[in-house]
Parts: C-alpha cells; sequence; structure tokens
C-alpha cells in the first residue's frame, strides 16, 4: 500500500470570520454557523461531531455522535453509559467536541465538562424514537466483544417477540450527555492558508474571552 496524496490540494475562499462581526456569545455564533450550513447544503448530517475522550488504556479516542441539542445550557447527545466511552466519560468528564463542515470550509472544536441528562429527559427523547431504534438500544452491549452478527440479530429477534404490542421502556444502560462548554474555537478556511481562528475562552457566567489565533 503507497498512496501519494500530495495532490490533494485546495484553496479556501468561502467565507470569513472578523473581529468585526463577532458576537459576545459564542452560542450564537455556533447557532448562526450551524444554520448556514444546513442552509448552504451539501453536508447530510450537519449535526454529526466528533466525541474525544480521554480512554482508561491512556488513549485518547474519537469517534462520531450525533448533536441532538443545543442551548446555553449545552450540548446534546445520546449513547449507552456502559459503553468504552461512557466508562471513559465517568472517570474523567472533560472532552472534545468537533465538527467538520466541508461545504462551508469551517471547523469548530469544543473543550467541555460532560455530564449525565435527567432520566426524565432520556425517557423523553428514547421514547421519540423509532421502536427499532429503542429494540437496537437494548440488543446492543456497545463497545463489547460479540461472537458474530448473528448473536445481535437473535437478540433483535428476540426482543421484538417480548415487545410485541407493548411500551419498550428505556435500558438504564442507555440515555444522554449534556457537554457544557468552557471553550470554543471558530476555524474559517481562507486563501493562502491564512485562515481565521477565534477562540472564546469562559471567564464566568455569561462572559467569554476572545482572540485570534494564527493558523
Ligand atoms: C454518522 C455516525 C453517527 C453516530 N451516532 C452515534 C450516536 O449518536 N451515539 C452513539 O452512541 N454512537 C454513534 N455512532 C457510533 C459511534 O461512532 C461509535 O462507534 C459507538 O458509539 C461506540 O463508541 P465507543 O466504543 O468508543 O464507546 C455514530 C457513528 C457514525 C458514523
Amino acid at each position: 500500500m503507497n498512496r501519494d496524496l500530495t495532490s490533494y490540494r485546495k484553496s479556501y475562499d468561502k467565507k470569513a470570520l472578523e473581529e468585526k462581526e463577532l458576537p459576545v456569545s459564542p452560542f450564537f455564533l455556533f447557532s448562526n454557523w450551524f444554520k448556514e450550513v444546513e442552509e448552504a447544503g451539501g453536508v447530510e448530517e450537519a449535526n454529526a461531531m466528533t466525541l474525544t475522550t480521554s480512554g482508561l488504556d491512556g488513549f485518547p479516542k474519537a469517534r462520531i455522535v450525533l448533536l441532538k441539542h443545543f442551548d446555553e445550557n449545552g450540548f446534546v447527545f445520546y449513547t449507552n453509559y456502559e459503553s468504552e466511552k461512557g466508562k471513559a466519560m465517568e472517570v474523567n468528564s472533560k472532552i472534545c467536541l468537533s465538527f467538520f463542515w466541508p461545504n462551508l470550509e469551517r471547523q469548530v472544536i469544543i473543550k467541555g465538562e460532560v455530564k449525565k441528562i435527567s432520566k426524565k429527559k432520556s425517557d423523553d427523547y428514547f421514547n421519540s424514537r423509532p421502536r427499532g431504534s429503542q429494540l437496537g438500544a437494548w440488543a446492543s452491549e456497545q463497545s463489547n466483544i460479540v461472537d458474530s452478527r448473528a448473536v445481535l440479530e437473535d437478540k433483535l429477534v428476540s426482543l421484538t417477540e417480548k415487545y410485541e404490542g407493548k411500551e419498550i421502556p428505556r435500558p438504564h444502560f442507555w440515555g444522554g450527555y449534556s457537554v457544557e462548554p468552557k471553550e470554543f474555537e471558530f476555524w474559517q478556511g481562507r486563501p493562502n492558508r491564512l485562515h481565521d481562528r477565534i477562540r472564546y475562552v469562559k471567564q464566568d457566567e455569561n462572559n467569554w474571552l476572545t482572540n485570534r489565533l494564527s493558523p
């Protein structure tokens, strides 16, 4: 295997991020950017984000999860509490979220602290999911070794029978997390590699320090 990828070369020239247009709140900027990315089209899941945790084995690990809600209290996603990431966040609640939106040549990186959302909120979201996804959450011991795909499919069949005509409760091991941001970095691609990078660092409630970072 030997691939030379040096000819991949792209100039970024779609947008800019200047100090004069910075809102006081990074949540406001995030929300604007998100809306613009959706409106520009070409990104099927603008809410897909990379969640990086510090693993119990000492290695950081990054994987995609879907952002399901955001407001000034936090960024919410759902997963299995007993998965590799769930166990990692139990020990170290400091995590990183990042978004790459190629349609507008943007990246957002958020550092924050994660905590579980209330059981009620997790129940409400779980109840809104299609039955197949609800059963899938029960069927999967996420991140554990499984002997074969057939084991999973058999489990789904027996769960489908078990809950036939019944409401499916949320598994105790599955629910939401909310990330409270401490720092946002907004990255906007610009020509000649002179990209815009603006960092917001939380000082106290509703007070953020902004700086431009060198690209
Ligand atoms: C587009 C996409 C969306 C995903 N969304 C989620 C999600 O919302 N929650 C989740 O637990 N896993 C999601 N996954 C799977 C995770 O990336 C990961 O494989 C899984 O959570 C197990 O991670 P862990 O073993 O590090 O805990 C998604 C994967 C992709 C590619």
